[in-house]
């Protein structure tokens, strides 16, 4: 029947002590932050072409799609099931932000799942993202190698300058170095972080503070990992550099920094 395609037996173990964690940081909960968890973008996998109505393929997605709804522990905040055989391959992914394991997954893939059905009728592939998860259907094996075809970038629209938050012009320059540090701790798993691929911190600048939060999905390398981020800090400069905020998702990796907090329990840094 269905597989969970291997991840590293170390990360998941690591994944399962995260739950922990974030269960009891949880009862400190912020409550200034917008916990919505907000539709963001998607995208329909238009090369891989539709399935027919009653076909093997269409089974087989349903089936997996129903066997994560109804008995996946998405305590892990990451679940890949495919199915390959009878010349087919269907693969399911879902990977929840650092912050939202178990109930809070579960309820991110239900939302994604129906919005991405929605979005993406019949369509053999496809993305989407939520504040609180990503969720791809695909024919095509998507595991283990960074995806750059589906990264798009969002950003604040104001610019740091306006206000005078930015006297000094550096405004750039750190969160640029917060995003690589926290990178840098996302991908040290075995250094007591106990939520792999993630991080999540703050520093501080002149009167305010900067918040940052980088991930990678779970079947990317720490090399992957630090490839992705650092390809689309350069690749998309042009749309973060001199605003107040900004972020850039994908299917591999994504970040994101703002002058306000957006994720609970980050790290001063
Ligand atoms: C929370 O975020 C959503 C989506 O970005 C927005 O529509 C909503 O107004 C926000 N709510 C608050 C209280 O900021
Ligand atoms: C999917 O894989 C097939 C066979 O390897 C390839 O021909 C096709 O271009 C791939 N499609 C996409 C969207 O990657
Ligand atoms: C922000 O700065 C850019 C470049 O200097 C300028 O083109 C744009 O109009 C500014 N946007 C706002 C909202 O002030
Ligand atoms: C600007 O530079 C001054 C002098 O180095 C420093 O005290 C101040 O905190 C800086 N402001 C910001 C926003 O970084
Ligand atoms: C962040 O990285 C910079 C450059 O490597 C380093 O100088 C700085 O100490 C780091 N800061 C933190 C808080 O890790």
């Amino acid at each position: 029947m269905y597989s969970l395609l291997s991840i590293s037996k170390h990360l998941i173990l690591i994944s399962i002590l995260a739950v922990v964690a974030v269960q009891l940081l949880l009862t400190h909960s912020v409550s200034c932050l917008n916990m919505t968890n907000a539709y963001i973008h998607h995208k329909c996998y238009i090369t891989q072409g539709k399935y027919e109505p009653g076909s093997e393929y269409e089974e087989h997605l349903t089936s997996i799609a129903q066997t994560i709804s109804s008995t996946k522990d998405l305590s892990k905040g990451y679940v890949m099931m495919g199915f390959t055989g009878d010349g087919i391959f269907v693969s399911v992914i879902v990977q929840c932000r650092g912050d939202s394991h178990g109930p809070k997954c579960h309820s991110c893939y239900a939302t994604a799942l129906s919005g991405l059905r929605r979005r993406c009728p019949k369509y053999k592939g496809g993305i989407v993202w939520y504040e609180h998860c990503l969720l791809e259907f695909s024919g095509n094996d998507t595991q283990y190698q960074n995806d750059y075809d589906n990264n798009f970038c969002m950003h604040n629209p104001k610019n740091v300058s306006d206000d005078q938050v930015d006297v000094n012009n550096s405004f750039n320059r750190k969160w640029t170095i917060l995003l690589s540090n926290l990178t840098r701790k996302a991908i040290k798993i075995e250094n007591n972080d106990l939520t792999p691929l993630y991080a999540a911190g703050e520093r501080n600048f002149g009167k305010y503070k900067i918040y940052g939060m980088v991930q990678c999905t779970l079947d990317i390398t720490i090399k992957g990992c630090q490839e992705c981020i650092g390809h689309n800090m350069v690749e998309f400069q042009d749309c973060l550099y001199g605003k107040r905020g900004g972020r850039v998702l994908g299917r591999s990796c994504n970040f994101r920094f703002e002058l306000y907090p957006f994720v609970p329990n980050s790290l001063k840094m």
